[in-house]
């Protein structure tokens, strides 16, 4: 009897060792395809998931209420997420190798620069990780979206028509004739869904009686545009254009509208005059929209940072766990926030 049960006990450990180096084998990639493949990226059985979600900017409030949401959804799911801001190509390169080492199987990324497309595939293959990328799209050596890259973003082109109605209809309702009103216009020709906000935002200002001549665009600088360099970019228009004496203000989210609010502010321009739209709907937007008296920053449309951050990292999971593709693209929508509805949007939303 003791003889049998030594024996059993010899081929179970015998199974044992062959699963290890079986699962051994997956990790190291030996057996894997190529990154976009089905079976980059997987999970052995029993194996911890690993997941990496790379933004831009940690200093920005909208990366952070991302991160917060992937937080939760890993605690949940039991991942292990490891995050770190990338601010440029340099920065991208060593936080991928690193998670390669640390033997992530997935990555999300917001990137620093589009154009970093390349670098960021082939990584990902060399990492034998998936990939996902959040807000802001790579684009390819041909300087377009590749397509080939799953992709959650925001309806950005819809979402800025959002802004240009919501400052529309309150110009409507402050009587002022459109004709006469000047608009600051940030512009960050370096990131697509950028240009498509404000192009969405411009042309419901334009179909509502502003003229070309009084858009008056503005380029918004740095390697990472806040609302400092914001505020200098709002300056710009505002010296140039002392006959204007009521103003809108539009930018690609609320860090940008913010900083032309302030602008505005140091030049003497009362919130009465003034009505700015932002993108985004976090702090520090909800801040300025509870700020009495009133300034010009009229509303922002809450874009959804959890669908951004617990969907993101959901989905990755399922991905790397089950086999379980996301969609190639998925295009996420917005909701206006005044000063008089933002607390019953924020807390419809769970916020
Ligand atoms: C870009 C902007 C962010 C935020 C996201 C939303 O990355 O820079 O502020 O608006 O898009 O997708």
């Amino acid at each position: 009897m003791e003889g049998r049960l030594a024996l059993l006990k010899k081929a179970l450990l015998g199974l044992a060792f062959a699963g290890a180096i079986f699962s051994a084998g997956c990790k190291s990639g030996e057996n894997t395809a190529q990154a976009g493949s089905g079976t980059t990226g997987t999970a052995a059985q029993g194996e911890k998931v690993k997941i990496g979600f790379l933004v831009k900017s940690a200093s920005e409030q909208w990366f952070q209420t991302e991160w917060k949401f992937a937080q939760e959804a890993a605690d949940k799911l039991g991942v292990e997420l490891i995050k770190k801001e990338v601010v440029d190509g340099e920065k991208v390169s060593s936080a991928m190798d690193n998670l390669k080492v640390l033997g992530a199987q997935g990555v999300i990324i917001c990137t620093p620069d589009q154009k970093l497309g390349q670098l960021i595939t082939s990584k990902a293959q060399a990492g034998n990780m998936k990939l996902l990328t959040v807000d802001d799209r790579l684009v390819g050596a041909d300087n377009q979206p590749m397509k080939d890259v799953h992709h959650v973003g925001i309806q950005a082109f819809d979402i800025g028509k959002s802004v240009g109605q919501a400052i529309s209809d309150e110009a409507k309702k402050r009587g002022w004739n459109m004709a006469e009103v000047g608009a600051i216009v940030l512009t960050l020709d370096k990131l697509e869904t950028a240009t498509q906000r404000i192009n969405g935002a411009m042309e419901v200002l334009k179909a509502n009686g502003m003229t070309d001549a009084h858009l008056f665009r503005s380029p918004w600088k740095g390697d990472v545009p806040d609302t400092k360099g914001a505020i200098d970019a709002a300056n710009i228009a505002l010296t140039q254009h002392p006959e204007i004496k009521k103003w809108v203000a539009i930018a690609s989210n609320d860090d940008g509208v913010l900083g032309c609010v302030r602008a505005s502010e140091g030049r003497g321009i009362k919130a009465e005059d003034m009505i700015a739209v932002g993108i985004n709907g976090n702090e520090p937007a909800i801040a300025d929209l509870k700020r009495t008296p009133p300034t010009g920053f009229f509303g922002t449309i809450l874009l959804s940072a959890k669908q951004h951050g617990y969907g993101t990292l959901e989905s990755m999971y399922y991905w790397i766990k089950d086999g379980k593709e996301p969609p190639m693209e998925t295009w996420t929508s917005g909701t206006l926030m005044t000063r008089e509805n933002f607390e019953q949007v924020l807390k419809e939303q769970g916020l």
